[in-house]
């Protein structure tokens, strides 16, 4: 079985100061615990901070993650951040169609197919976030809505797509403090696992994380489904004592 991933979302938080109080924390608390060991661990960080966190976290096994990355791969698109310009600072993931930038940047599943596509050409791994709506839920259209975003994606990265890692984020549970119960994010963590199949034969090599309020005391019950391999944390993975006892419950 492989070991479940477990990636902090700080989203627009954190400064110089307080990314290195946390992260001092978080390293002590993982060097303490055999949890390390037996989970993969990642903070992806804002932009202007790569490069502080890439020292802090050298030599400590937790991976650099980015929240987004170009469509493009160099040239006159000002404000722009490439992926080969990521794997300089020796990111290894980058999250890519976060429910927040496809509401509030206007990001199609086309836009993070390419963006996606950009990432693995620069040998940075995707984070493909997937979700669906409150309102999609109740019209019952929450499987049709993921489907079609993974496909997107599949559809652009070809033999590739086993590279990726996917996240389900119902959106109505991001930041919320609403879970998905472990039932309905297993229900959709299979239907993902069966499209991922029928992408590619190295399928279950693909970690499919559960995002939205997964928190230090829903995530043993989260973490124990068979198609959940990890989780994607927002506000949780900015406390060290809460990020670390999810790791933990990972290590299961
Ligand atoms: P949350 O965020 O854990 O604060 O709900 C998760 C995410 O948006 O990645």
């Amino acid at each position: 079985m492989k070991q479940k991933l477990i990636a902090g979302n700080w989203k627009m938080n954190g400064g110089l100061a307080a990314n290195e109080a946390l992260l001092h924390d978080v390293r002590q608390g993982l060097a303490h615990a055999l949890a390390s060991k037996h989970a993969q661990v990642a903070v992806c960080v804002p932009a202007v901070y790569l490069s502080q966190v890439q020292q802090m976290v050298a030599g400590s096994g937790i991976d650099l993650g980015a929240q987004d990355v170009s469509i493009h791969a160099q040239g006159a698109y000002t404000g722009e951040i490439s992926a080969a310009m990521l794997k300089d600072f020796a990111v290894r993931y980058a999250i890519v169609g976060h429910s927040e930038r496809r509401q509030y940047h206007g990001e199609t599943d086309a836009q993070v197919a390419l963006k996606a596509q950009q990432a693995l050409s620069a040998g940075v791994t995707p984070i493909v976030c997937v979700g669906e709506t409150l309102a999609e839920r109740e019209a019952g259209k929450t499987e049709e809505v993921v489907k079609r975003q993974l496909a997107a994606v599949i559809h652009a990265n070809g033999h590739c797509i086993s590279e990726i890692v996917v996240a389900y984020e119902p959106v109505w549970a991001i930041g919320t403090g609403q879970t998905a119960s472990p039932e309905e994010a297993q229900a959709v963590h299979a239907v993902l696992r069966g499209q991922l199949k029928a992408a590619t034969e190295h399928s279950d090599r693909v970690h499919i994380l559960y995002g939205g309020s997964m928190n230090a005391a829903n995530a043993v019950e989260l973490l124990a489904q068979p198609d959940i391999d990890g989780g994607l944390i927002g506000g949780a993975a900015l406390k060290a004592a809460d990020f670390l006892t999810i790791i933990s419950a990972a290590a299961h």
